[in-house]
């Protein structure tokens, strides 16, 4: 493949993780019930555990040093900080990840930290409903001004983890049985939206030298045909689905065809006086992007029946449900594009493309803060993993992310997803996604071995030559 553009030199190359994924020791240490823990798929593991980060964490960031990451994005777990949702500050989780910034420093591995990676303090959703409440809001930002206090050192915040996802995966929120639930997403995207918001402007005030943005995870819609119903549902999908959140983040609005639907079917949020300025005036640095697939929809009557997303969650079956809006778009296969065992998409293009398409419409910097494949690893007789599904996967997204910055888009840097083996929200670790296997599985914790896998090596040697062997290859 002819690329002539270089990767700057200061490209952040790095891996990405979560708290809740990685640590274990969920209701130890002083830290309490998140509601993304509280709902994982209960046929796989659990967050007591996962990949035992809290005790391995050096080992971990030996080996990301190893791997000559140059940035390493995690989360910060809101309860392990503040087990009460606020208040009372635990100094142990304040410690925890005080050492692993400090050894990531000593590193000149970069930390990128995200603020909300969907684990809301459980005591929360039940004093007062959660994210359907505005004394979230208040809540929210206190964690952040502790965050911001205890870790001033820190020069790249995220503030919340796919606030879109939401309205696709029921695990990540809970939701009351009496209001209906379009309209409670609505509502709880504007609260949402508002904490952003106020992260944003506490750091401006706070750390007036460190960069914010929230990372958003984004599928672009194809349509089906070039019939021009379909057409139209595509633009329909990506404004419900994609600029409805970037609009809300990027310029403070809601745009005219989001507003009109949701004031049409009875979902708009209540905005009070000065939400709109509040919103408008915290404009990010730099928007995170999480990508992952595309997706091909059509048109689909008003008559037809309301679809949720259901997703493959064991990797065998090809069941996959496409979610539908009637009368706006319902979504489809794609032929044209393999899939993983999961049914994802894999579509190299449709990155480059979605890169153009934002920073087309936005001209804001982008860091690309997830991007990866599920897959089933196995240790082989030679007690390696031979993850060539994986290094393809990747390979094929930087050549198109190189081709992205050839085309003329920002971008500052690349988290792979992810860089050890977690706990899959979905389907947890039958599905693995690092360059570092962690042995175990869903049902026997074992040691908690780490095996570097080949992607290791392959990724090594893409960050050593600063993306040139991607090129070669
Ligand atoms: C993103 C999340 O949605 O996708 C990650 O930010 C998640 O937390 C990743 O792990 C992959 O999804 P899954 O369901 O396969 O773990």
């Amino acid at each position: 493949m002819q690329i002539n553009k270089r990767f700057p030199d200061s490209f952040l190359w790095g891996a990405a993780t979560s708290a809740y994924q990685i640590e274990g020791e969920h209701l130890t240490h002083g830290k309490t019930l998140s509601v993304v823990e509280k709902n994982m798929n209960s046929n796989y593991a659990d967050p007591s555990v996962a990949s035992g980060h809290y005790q391995h964490w050096e080992e971990d960031i030996e080996l990301m040093r190893e791997l000559g990451l140059k940035a390493y994005r995690f989360s910060i777990a809101w309860p392990r900080i503040l087990p009460n949702g606020r208040g009372e500050i635990n100094q142990e989780g304040i410690s925890f990840y005080r050492h692993i910034l400090d050894k990531l420093k000593a590193y000149q591995i970069e930390p990128i930290v995200t603020i909300y990676h969907f684990d809301l303090p459980q005591c929360l959703q039940e004093e007062y409903g959660g994210w359907s409440s505005r004394k979230v809001i208040v809540d929210f930002e206190e964690f952040c001004e502790v965050l911001f206090t205890q870790f001033p050192d820190v020069n790249y915040w995220l503030t919340i983890n796919e606030q879109s996802n939401m309205f696709q995966l029921p695990y990540l929120m809970e939701f009351a049985p009496d209001v209906p639930l379009e309209k409670q997403k609505y509502e709880m995207n504007h609260i949402m939206t508002l904490a952003h918001a106020k992260a944003v402007k506490l750091c401006r005030e706070m750390l007036p030298e460190a960069k914010i943005g929230p990372a958003l995870g984004i599928i672009p819609n194809y349509p089906a045909t070039s019939k021009p119903e379909d057409v139209l549902a595509a633009r329909h999908a990506d404004d419900l689905r994609t600029y409805l959140f970037m609009d809300l983040y990027m310029k403070g609005e809601y745009r005219s065809f989001v507003w009109n639907y949701l004031v049409e079917n009875g979902l708009e949020p209540t905005i009070e006086r000065g939400d709109m300025a509040i919103i408008k005036s915290a404009k990010p640095d730099f928007i995170g992007i999480n990508y992952y697939q595309s997706r091909v929809v059509k048109y689909i009557s008003a008559e037809a029946e309301k679809k949720e997303l259901k997703l493959n969650y064991d990797g065998e079956d090809d069941d996959t449900q496409f979610d539908n809006i009637p009368g706006i778009f319902e979504g489809a296969a794609n032929p044209y594009t393999d899939k993983t065992r999961w049914d994802w998409e894999i579509d190299p293009i449709g990155f480059r493309y979605l890169l153009n398409e934002l920073y087309d419409r936005y001209h804001i910097p982008i860091m690309i803060t997830e991007n990866g494949i599920g897959t089933l690893d196995q240790v082989t007789g030679d007690q390696k993993i031979h993850d060539q599904e994986r290094i393809d996967f990747l390979n094929k997204h930087l050549q198109q992310l190189q081709l992205a910055m050839k085309d003329g888009v920002e971008i500052w840097g690349y988290m792979a997803w992810s860089f050890i083996d977690l706990l899959s929200t979905s389907s947890g670790f039958r599905k693995r996604y690092g360059f570092v296997y962690v042995d175990r599985d869903d049902h026997d914790v074992k040691k908690l071995e780490r095996i570097k896998k080949d992607s290791f090596t392959w990724y090594q040697e893409v960050i050593a030559s600063n993306g040139q062997y991607l090129i070669d290859r």
